[in-house]
């Protein structure tokens, strides 16, 4: 039998891979965090000092083989590791974040990203969350989800989280970064962020972080069967 394989997408903001760490301790199953491995691309770029924006310069880093991007799991985390290195606090900064949005739209990465991710999908249990997992890097999950919530909410989500760290900015500007990001990622020509047809929504907007997950069990054990 394949092993369980559950695909969350959704746009940036949505809660998915805070909300995926919790269902996957509940399901005892690897979670794989596919955008962390986008970031590490895109830090990869900017160590080079070659703009995200650039195809050209950005296939050449995938072809020449200077980006190699794994994940470890230690005690059941995800670690990613960008050429043999631990990057992931590096990845976890805005500029990083827009670079592995540029770079994702390149043939060169996302190939060589899909392709990791299948292999790791297909020889155990696991939910991977990003834009395309439903769509195109396990369009045989056991269950898909889209999960979205209305830019306004992922935007006042966003401003706790800034408010927490000390940072601030005001809500106009963070709905403007949210609105601009799901853009780019929707607009983009290859694999955009969409919801998979046979994928279940849950929209966030109006659940508490518990009522999220508990939504996001129910429909694996209607789907899957009680875990
Ligand atoms: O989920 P995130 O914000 O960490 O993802 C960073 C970027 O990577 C996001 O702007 C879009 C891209 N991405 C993608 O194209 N496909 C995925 N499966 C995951 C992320």
């Amino acid at each position: 039998m394949k092993p369980l394989t559950i695909a969350i997408d959704g746009p940036s903001g949505a809660g998915k891979s805070t909300i995926a760490d919790i269902v996957c301790q509940k399901l005892n199953i690897l979670h794989l965090d596919t955008g962390a491995m986008y970031r590490a691309v895109g830090l990869c770029a900017l160590q080079l000092g070659i703009d995200p924006r650039d195809e050209a310069a950005v296939s050449l880093m995938c072809q020449e083989g200077k980006v190699l991007v794994d994940v470890k799991y230690q005690d059941g985390k995800q670690l990613t590791l960008l050429n043999g290195t631990d990057v992931s606090s590096l990845i976890r900064t805005q500029e990083v974040g827009g670079a592995a949005s540029a770079v994702s739209r390149y043939v060169p990465v996302r190939s060589m990203m899909v392709k990791r991710q299948q292999e790791m999908a297909a020889s155990q249990p696991m939910l991977l969350d990003g834009r395309d997992i439903g769509t195109v890097v396990l369009p045989d999950a056991t269950v898909k989800i889209f999960l979205t919530a209305s830019a306004q909410e992922r935007a006042r989500r966003r401003m706790l989280q800034l408010q927490e760290k000390g940072e601030s900015a005001s809500f106009e500007e963070v709905l403007a970064e949210v609105n601009a990001r799901d853009l780019q990622d929707t607009t983009r020509e290859l694999t955009p962020l969409r919801q998979a047809e046979d994928a279940i929504l849950v929209d966030s907007s109006n659940f508490t972080f518990d009522e999220t997950v508990q939504a996001i069990l129910d429909i694996v054990e209607e789907k899957y069967g009680k875990q």
